[in-house]
């Protein structure tokens, strides 16, 4: 069993990186950067190596995963790393029928919409997911200084895709059962907490540094119903690695009204998309916690000069902060030129070395 010690200085070459050290409000000497989605179909040695291969198999693959995981890495000589995988593998790994389609997302074979449906949701073992232990054992080896992220889908944004049977606009059947069956709702969420729980764990134990917690689809729903129905379930997965003492990031896209929910959640890091500029951002995510975001990733598509106009933007907002990791609002767009990202990162750095 891993244990906060192992993640000391001593124990873990990435201690002392800026990216865990802004993580842990300390002072940095630069600001950290990283990217969500920085590995994908931005890179054109991540479309090589995918090749003739499915995006699930290609999440089972030790080998895979770590070159991929090591490409934004080498190329764009971001702050972190994140593990490369889904946020539905640990789903597929617990034997739900379930693909994910390029361009669409995740589908499920059938949707989950009564409690008999719950019977599909056993505890994930760490068993079921040997590949992660062994590919972050991989990975660690490799990343020396450099951390690496493990990451998992928070429960509601889970429950959508199982709900509604892939990606949706306005997750109606969520929302149904969310409304109309509380009990079911409650239940499927905290199944779900649990699962997620144990493959952050996983990730963890094999020497992740840190975690995030994708809740991409929370911001469709009102601050009162977020923390009826959804906190609950991501405050017991936050809770479940806080003994591990590595950083806790929680995510979510259209947020704006929920920053402080999510922080109390339990998270010690909390991203913003740039609906709101970091500085207000960081005022209701209230003190004690770091800020990760939060540049628009279309701006990408902006020539240079504007890209850095924003970039500036982003670090004047988040100028006296305690804890500020530099991010897009949400993952890298596929058609992204990948040398406007390794400018960016360069940008960061130079503008920031203290
Ligand atoms: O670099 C990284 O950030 C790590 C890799 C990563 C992937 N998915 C790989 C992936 C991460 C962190 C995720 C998380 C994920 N997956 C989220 C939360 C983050 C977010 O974007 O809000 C969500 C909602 C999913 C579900 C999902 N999986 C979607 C919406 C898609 C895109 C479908 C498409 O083809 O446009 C996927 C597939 C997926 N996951 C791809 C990648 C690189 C693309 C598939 C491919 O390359 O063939």
């Amino acid at each position: 069993v891993v244990t906060a010690d192992d993640h000391s200085p001593a124990q873990n070459p990435a201690a002392d990186s800026a990216f865990l050290r802004a993580c842990r409000r300390e002072p940095v000497p630069h600001t950290p950067v990283w990217f969500m989605r920085q590995a994908g179909r931005s890179l054109p040695e991540y479309r090589r190596v995918r090749e003739g291969i499915g995006m699930l198999d290609s999440c089972m693959r030790p080998d895979l995963v770590t070159e991929i995981t090591l490409q934004p890495v080498r190329r764009h000589r971001v702050d972190a790393a994140i593990y490369f995988s889904d946020i539905v593998v640990p789903l597929k790994a617990i034997g739900v029928d379930l693909d994910i389609k390029p361009g669409v997302g995740p589908v499920v074979g059938r949707p989950f919409r009564t409690r008999e449906d719950l019977e599909r949701l056993r505890p994930l073992e760490p068993d079921d997911v040997a590949y992660v232990t062994e590919a972050v054992g991989m990975l660690t080896g490799e990343l020396g200084a450099t951390p690496l992220i493990g990451f998992a889908g928070a429960p509601f944004t889970l429950a959508s895709y199982l709900v509604e049977g892939g990606p949706s606009r306005n997750h109606e059947h969520t929302k149904a059962m969310m409304y109309g069956a509380p009990e079911l709702w409650a239940d499927l969420l905290d199944r779900l907490a649990d699962i997620t729980a144990a493959f952050l764990k996983v990730q963890v134990e094999a020497g992740a540094s840190a975690v995030q917690l994708f809740d991409s689809w929370a911001g469709a729903l009102a601050p009162e119903d977020y923390r009826r129905s959804v906190l609950p379930a991501s405050a017991k997965v936050f809770g479940a690695v806080a003994g591990y003492g590595v950083p806790r990031i929680h995510f979510g896209v259209g947020t704006g009204e929920l920053l402080g929910a999510m922080g109390e959640a339990g998270a010690d890091v909390v991203g913003a998309d740039w609906r709101v500029p970091l500085d207000e951002a960081a005022r209701r995510i209230g003190p004690g916690r770091a800020v990760q975001g939060n540049l628009d990733p279309a701006v990408l598509f902006a020539p240079r000069e504007a890209v850095e106009a924003q970039a500036l933007r982003v670090l004047e907002a988040a100028r006296g902060l305690p804890g500020h990791v530099f991010n897009l609002g949400h993952g890298v767009l596929p058609d992204t030129d990948p040398d406007a990202l390794t400018r960016l990162v360069e940008f960061v750095h130079e503008r920031t070395v203290r």
